[in-house]
């Protein structure tokens, strides 16, 4: 059977998705989302930063079991061996990479390393399976501290803030031109701030040790797991003082990945490699989502203002036009909805420790 023949029959009627960093926060997430829109899914995780656990709980939601081959993509042939398992993948959405922006600027070779190792190897078997779908997660952070509000996917990115953006950067560009090349169509999914959980609490996030994202801190401390939470500064030039955001929920993220790899098969991508911002196009300041939290709760958080934390922007928040009228896609869920299901995961995740010391930051 000649190969092109095998790409039209893989296209449209074995419609199966390698999911790298399945795993994960995002990863599971886009999981259910793609099985709920049909589609059949395996996952690549080395578990190194996270647990497989959670594939648990994609079972639990969509009833269906996803396979995770525990694979380090750092090394080539173990990841050859899947695609050799599994010629039938049609698509690819690559999440699989370390994503702390302190832990990059301490440690910026294991970024490299780590973060563009596993693209290349990941990109060399795309290239010789001939896959003919590529979805990258990337970030607003490729944007650096620009001033231009909102960016848009045209919007000149700065030099990044940390040798994690600076991954995401280079990542973009080495996609970018192997689409070039390759004749794999590539979408690269920029987000800005992930956040909230399924809502039925079943998986969500599981940040390693003291969280340092926004909400999971907030959730946190709310439920007494850190004592108490600090704002990094409230006397930024914006309306209250604090860093301005686009908070963007987990599960509207998720569904953009399910509609881009649509677009793809459907053949309407203009190009070979395009970009997509995926916020809600609303600015929401540290203090408004602190104070969202409290009335969605009814939780009084206690927290402290402290000094800048070294790398924050003072403000980023997204032109979503491209998504929404390309992609077709519609965010759904509020700030007051990312609040909501945070906080009901975090609750859950109390009532089960095991659950949490499992699979949050007691890895074994
Ligand atoms: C948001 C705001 C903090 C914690 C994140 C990821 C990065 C990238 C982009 C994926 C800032 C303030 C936070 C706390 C606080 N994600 N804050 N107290 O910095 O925009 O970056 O999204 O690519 O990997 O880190 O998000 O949630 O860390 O911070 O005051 O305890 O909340 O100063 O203004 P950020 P964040």
């Amino acid at each position: 059977m000649n190969k092109k023949f095998l790409i039209f029959v893989r296209n449209f009627f074995m419609a199966k998705i390698l999911v790298t960093g399945g795993c994960g926060y995002i990863g599971s997430h886009t999981i259910v989302d793609l099985i709920e829109h049909g589609y059949d899914v395996i996952s690549v995780d080395n578990n190194s930063r996270s647990n497989p656990t959670i594939l648990k709980g994609v079972e639990l939601i969509t009833s269906r079991k996803v396979k995770n081959y525990k694979v380090d993509l750092c090394n080539f042939d173990d990841t050859f061996a899947i695609f050799q398992e599994n010629e039938d993948i049609i698509g690819i959405i690559h999440f699989a990479a370390y994503k702390s922006v302190g832990e990059s600027v301490e440690n910026p070779l294991l970024y490299f390393e780590n973060n563009l190792t596993s693209l290349v190897n990941l990109l060399k078997c795309v290239q010789e399976f001939q896959i003919p779908h590529f979805v990258f997660s990337s970030s607003c952070t490729v944007y650096g501290n620009t001033t231009e509000m909102p960016v848009t996917e045209n919007t000149a990115p700065k030099p990044a803030e940390s040798p994690y953006g600076y991954t995401k950067q280079m990542s973009e560009q080495i996609i970018s031109e192997f689409a070039k090349s390759s004749g794999t169509h590539c979408i690269l999914l920029r987000y800005f701030n992930p956040a909230g959980a399924h809502p039925s609490a079943v998986i969500g996030e599981m940040p390693m040790g003291k969280p340092q994202n926004l909400v999971p801190a907030i959730t946190q401390t709310a439920i007494g797991r850190i004592p108490r939470m600090m704002v990094f500064g409230t006397d930024y030039p914006t309306r209250d003082g604090s860093c301005i955001r686009d908070y963007i929920h987990v599960c509207d993220l998720a569904n953009a990945h399910t509609l881009s790899l649509k677009y793809l098969q459907e053949e309407k991508n203009n190009g070979l490699c395009e970009v997509f911002n995926l916020g809600t196009g609303t600015g929401v300041t540290v203090l408004e989502a602190i104070n969202a939290f409290e009335k969605t709760s009814s939780v009084k958080l206690n927290y402290e203002i402290g000094p800048h934390r070294p790398g924050d922007i003072v403000a980023i928040y997204a032109n979503n036009d491209k998504a929404k009228n390309q992609l077709g896609w519609q965010p759904r869920f509020s700030l007051e909805d990312i609040m909501a299901t945070a906080w009901k995961w975090e609750i859950r995740l109390k009532a089960d420790e095991t659950v949490f010391n499992s699979q949050a930051g007691e890895l074994n």
